[in-house]
């Protein structure tokens, strides 16, 4: 959940530290610290709170001069966001700082070991332990220190080292955390993910788990936990430094929003050739997909409401049942799962713990497995047998929005390829190929036609509570609808299955009390019709999403939002975008801190 950086080169570390914090701030930001090395003396400066107040600190880093130095920025797990709790940690004797990103599970016996052997802690957190094991092991070689300590931590780690005995030189360590090392001209970086390098290189190694690195500003070594040289090779990432910028926009979740037609076309149009689905990256034949039984789709929060809302698309395309679990249940529930199981694994960062748990838990139950991510290189791309990227490009913003529809967008074509595989009709099989191809239209459209949100913002924004209702694939968007509304604006946000009002929510019905219907699926309206008259009739405000041509609602809600006539089979990824601009400008009214809301971080690396 933490962002680490690391840089060595020719000019300052400090202003290149801050530069990608910021850039890592939306991985946590309750406080930061960096620590640079100059005439073999370390220099550490921590704040609470963002790095704004980091760059305050250190006058911009003109405080801490040195071009060697490693930053973090800070989601609190162990201990308090407090400045003694921040990271880099420092030896006792002052020689090495750390920063760390995970959980090192086994802090506790490690302390009590550390105290009897006389360390001194300044801080509640877990990975102080690692800066004191490193100063037990070092009798003049880091890689013998960084072996020696890595063997007794339990748990996951992104670590970045330096020692004042090795001036111009940043050690970076992975185990199960992301950590990616840029190679630069006379100058390298480590970073927890792409964004913090991306305005210096493009060229990135991806380290993996148990493998450590030395970097100077002319060097790149890598080496196993036995020590043991290992060659890379060096990958480009494929998007440039605007792809993560705010580009005009005041907030990144806005520009992510705005970015869906063209994020869900980059994501459909090269898997359409000559009116076929294509996935060239797709290993599975048809005769192993004849031999699937069920498909089980896990993920946490947003993920899995894609899953969620996808479901249905599935199961009527390819007729095998499909099981929903999310991820941090699913690894503790002693599953049903074999090989005649197709695992479906959602994850916009990749990183996601549980989801992780999850993927191998049912892999070691002997399922086939397919990941749906969008960060090339991450831990749930490399584990999974099969992974499909949603080719987003970078999600900044700790609200999902394109990174939902490019997964919902992945699902439907999965949906189809597996479906004609399976003996779907051609006629019906061109419709939807043709459906799909308009799907970045139809988004644009649904953005053109609510220009009426940020007034409806205004009447909704003081609401004590709200809810959303729906049936079906309407239900599944209600879900991450209500999240976007909770998760930005702080509002009391629920969601619940239209049919299922009378069974109790129907109690907490009272009169102005908000109810957001969605209604975009002729063949059940009626249904959801009925349920909006009942809460109106006991008082509440009802704004109604529904099909543009839908006449029957107009008398019956008191507010509308629109998407375009359109399939409802594939409608999931424009019903959830009025909802997305719904919460944002809420959330502006209340005066929220759009792209950081309060207490969360875009990638939870902890369970
Ligand atoms: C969504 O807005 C959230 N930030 C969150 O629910 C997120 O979708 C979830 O944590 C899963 O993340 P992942 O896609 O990176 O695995």
């Amino acid at each position: 959940m933490c962002g680490i950086v690391g840089f060595t080169g020719m000019q300052n570390a400090a202003p290149v530290l801050l530069e990608g914090l910021k850039k890592l701030e939306y991985r946590g930001y309750d406080s930061a610290g960096i620590a640079v090395m100059n005439n073999e003396a370390i220099s550490v400066s921590k704040v609470t709170g963002r790095i704004a107040n980091l760059c305050a600190r250190t006058r911009d880093g003109a405080d801490l001069p040195g071009t060697t130095g490693i930053g973090h920025t800070r989601w609190a797990t162990h201990g308090a966001p407090t400045e003694e709790n921040a990271h880099p940690h420092l030896s006792n004797d002052g020689r090495f700082a750390v920063v760390h990103n995970g959980i090192i599970e086994n802090y506790l016996s490690l302390r009590d070991e550390l105290r009897q052997d006389g360390y001194r802690f300044e801080s509640e957190t877990d990975t102080e332990v690692i800066v004191h094991l490193i100063e037990l092991y070092y009798r003049g070689d880091m890689h013998e220190a960084l072996v020696r300590t890595t063997n007794r931590l339990s748990g996951s780690y992104a670590l970045g080292v330096i020692c004042s005995d090795e001036p111009g030189k940043i050690y970076a360590a992975r185990e199960a955390s992301p950590l990616i090392l840029g190679v630069g001209i006379r100058e390298n970086f480590f970073a927890s993910d792409v964004t913090a390098l991306v305005s210096h290189t493009r060229n990135v190694i991806y380290l993996e788990d148990g493998e450590f690195a030395e970097l100077t500003k002319d060097s790149v070594r890598i080496f196993d936990c036995l020590n043991q040289t290992v060659e890379k090779k060096i990958s480009r990432i494929a998007w440039n430094v605007q792809a993560a910028e705010k580009g005009g926009f005041e907030h990144f979740m806005m520009k992510e929003i705005m970015e869906q037609p063209g994020a869900v076309k980059a994501t459909i149009a090269p898997r359409i050739r000559d009116g076929r689905v294509v996935f060239d990256e797709l290993t599975l034949t048809a005769e192993e997909l004849r031999e699937i039984r069920q498909i089980v789709i896990t993920a946490c929060g947003s993920a899995y409401y894609a899953g969620c809302a996808a479901r249905y698309a599935l199961e009527r395309l390819t007729h095998i049942p499909v099981v929903l679990e999310l991820a941090s249940e699913l690894r503790y529930s002693d599953p049903l799962i074999d090989e005649h199981t197709l695992l479906i694994v959602i994850s916009q960062s990749g990183e996601t713990a549980d989801t992780i748990a999850a993927l191998k838990e049912c892999k070691a139950r002997g399922a086939r497995t397919l990941a749906v991510v969008n960060v090339v290189g991450s831990t749930v791309a490399k584990l999974a047998d099969n992974t499909v990227y949603t080719w987003a490009g970078p999600e900044i913003a700790v609200a999902t929005t394109k990174g939902y529809t490019t997964q919902v967008s992945v699902l439907y074509l999965l949906a189809v390829y597996i479906g004609d595989r399976l003996g779907l009709l051609e006629n019906e099989y061109k419709t939807l190929v043709k459906d799909l191809q308009h799907l970045p239209r139809r988004i644009q459209q649904t953005i053109d036609l609510n220009a009426s949100i940020p007034d409806l913002a205004k009447k909704y924004h003081s609401s004590k509570a709200l809810f959303f209702i729906g049936r079906n694939t309407d239900y599944a968007v209600s879900l991450e609808g209500a999240l976007k509304m909770k998760e930005i604006s702080y509002l009391h946000s629920e969601a619940y299955a239209a049919g299922e009002l009378k069974h109790g929510t129907i109690a907490l019905i009272e009169e102005h009390t908000p109810v957001i219907a969605l209604c975009c699926n002729p063949a059940i309206m009626g249904k959801t019709l009925s349920n909006i008259v009942e809460v109106k009739s006991r008082g509440a405000e009802v704004l109604a999403l529904t099909f543009r041509s839908n006449q029957k609602i107009i008398s019956v809600a008191d507010d509308l939002l629109f998407i375009p006539d359109t399939d409802p089979l594939f409608s999931a990824v424009t019903e959830i975008v009025p909802l997305q601009l719904l919460a944002y400008y809420v959330a502006k009214e209340n005066g929220c801190d759009i792209d950081k809301p309060k207490n969360l971080a875009k990638s939870v690396t902890v369970e």
